[in-house]
């Protein structure tokens, strides 16, 4: 097979799995991942990324070179052409090299009669110069599904174009750097690692390139982990006023659960605990990279009754499941595989799980709630639910440092980092204080 045919291949196959069978893009390019070459790899990778970030503009263009639709058996040709097309419209990759090695894949995925076709439509875009179109609706000019621009619409009137062209963009890669070891800004020095600091976040470095982990001084041994830098805003905010007994209470892969364990002395206890299982490896090996201990368990936070050995916690880390549409740059694939009716659902489970983890707080105890969507229904709406149920809640709204206060939006309750802030992640927080036994005496 010639160069790059495989790629071709490979992103039509993992965008079908996508967008016709409604797999995740994780799972979809883990299918290919070991047969391909790295270069073929990270083509691959490339042009799914780019086809589901401009899934709707793609596909309207296709629709306008088709006679009719394909049939449902083709719909794998239906993907190679987007792929296709995003080539020619978004990619450097000369003309006539995207169109060969894209016919020479309809081949290739056994659809040989489809090569003229596939040839023709491609063709086709070039001649009429359908890149230059304007998108005829709004899906294919944001880029989002309709429901999804409506939300945004109505919870960020003024920010929602913001946020819809952040998604759309390539995330930056951050570091984490181990405050035992270092801060941030001598870990880049030392270095010589091109990257922005950010002030008020002494540990954070934005990368100006991507790079291998492997590339990472340090990886090994623990000083500097990848995380997004408002994912780790979370544990310094948390123990910000003092450290007891700690909750990580929906931990998988541990991100935040290493961050915790780094500012904790090593005495300090913390217990992780994920419904998922198998993520829990995640959890298990990044703090043994981490050289850090934590009990971690596998047990559902909204049904504490089936694990929970009766003792409070004095701080409680929240990290919700959720929508996770703060990160779509990140997961282009939730664009298409998220329905509006999921959102009412997560909900009802972020309210159930913050219910049952708030009797587990010790009175005087902190709770930071935290989530990576953008979506109010998920955020305030939870948190405002909650306060006004529960007496001995109150919302501290006092920052740990200071200046991060400039990267938030204020939501009333808690506060949300917009996508694309600082080229940051879309995170929301709010930080519930438990009243202590003298307040509520
Ligand atoms: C946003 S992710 C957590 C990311 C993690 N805190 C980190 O920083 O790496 C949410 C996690 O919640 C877990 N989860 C979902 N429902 C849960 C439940 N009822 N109890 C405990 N964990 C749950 C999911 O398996 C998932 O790993």
């Amino acid at each position: 097979m010639k160069a790059g045919v495989k790629a071709r291949v490979a992103a039509a196959t993992a965008l079908d799995a996508v967008v016709g069978d409604g797999k995740s893009l994780d799972w979809a390019l883990a299918q290919s991942d070991e047969s391909l070459a790295l270069n073929d790899r990270s083509m691959m990778r490339m042009l799914c990324y780019g086809c589901l970030r401009n899934h709707w503009q793609l596909r309207a263009q296709l629709m306008q070179l088709l006679d009719r639709p394909l049939k449902k058996r083709d719909r794998i040709i239906e993907s190679l052409l987007i792929v296709g097309i995003f080539q020619l419209s978004d990619t450097r990759v000369p003309d006539h090299a995207a169109v060969s090695a894209t016919v020479e894949a309809s081949r290739a995925l056994r659809r040989p009669k489809m090569a003229g076709l596939v040839n023709a439509v491609l063709r086709n875009f070039v001649r009429r110069n359908i890149a230059r179109l304007d998108p005829t609706n709004d899906e294919a000019r944001y880029n989002h599904p309709q429901w999804l621009i409506e939300r945004l619409r109505a919870d960020w009137p003024d920010h929602w174009q913001q946020i819809v062209a952040a998604n759309n963009a390539q995330a930056p890669m951050w570091l984490r750097v181990n405050p035992r070891f270092d801060t941030a800004e001598k870990y880049q020095q030392t270095h010589e690692i091109e990257g922005t600091l950010v002030a008020g976040m002494e540990q954070a470095l934005r990368l100006k390139e991507p790079r291998s982990v492997d590339d990472l001084p340090g990886f090994l041994e623990g000083q500097v982990s990848v995380q997004d830098g408002a994912a780790q805003i979370a544990a310094p905010w948390l123990l910000a006023k003092g450290v007891g007994k700690v909750l990580d209470a929906c931990a998988a892969p541990g991100g935040k659960t290493g961050q915790l364990l780094e500012l904790m002395s090593d005495e300090a206890k913390l217990t992780a605990i994920d419904s998922d299982e198998k993520r829990l490896t995640g959890i298990r090996e990044n703090l043994a990279r981490l050289g850090l201990a934590a009990t971690v368990l596998a047990a559902d936070a909204s049904n504490t009754e089936d694990w929970w050995d009766g003792e409070s916690f004095d701080q409680i880390l929240l990290d919700a499941p959720c929508s996770a549409t703060g990160v779509i740059r990140r997961h282009p694939d939730i664009k298409l595989l998220r329905r509006e009716s999921d959102i009412a659902a997560l909900a009802t489970l972020q309210e159930r799980i913050l219910d049952s983890l708030w009797s587990l707080l010790n009175p005087g105890g902190r709770l930071l709630y935290v989530t990576c969507s953008v979506l109010a229904e998920e955020n305030d709406g939870v948190i405002r639910r909650f306060l006004a149920k529960q007496d001995d809640a109150a919302e501290d709204r006092v920052l740990h440092a200071y200046n991060i206060r400039d990267l938030m939006v204020e939501k009333a309750p808690g506060f949300q980092v917009l996508p694309g802030t600082e080229g940051l992640d879309g995170f929301y927080f709010a930080c519930l204080e438990k009243a202590s036994e003298k307040d509520s005496r």
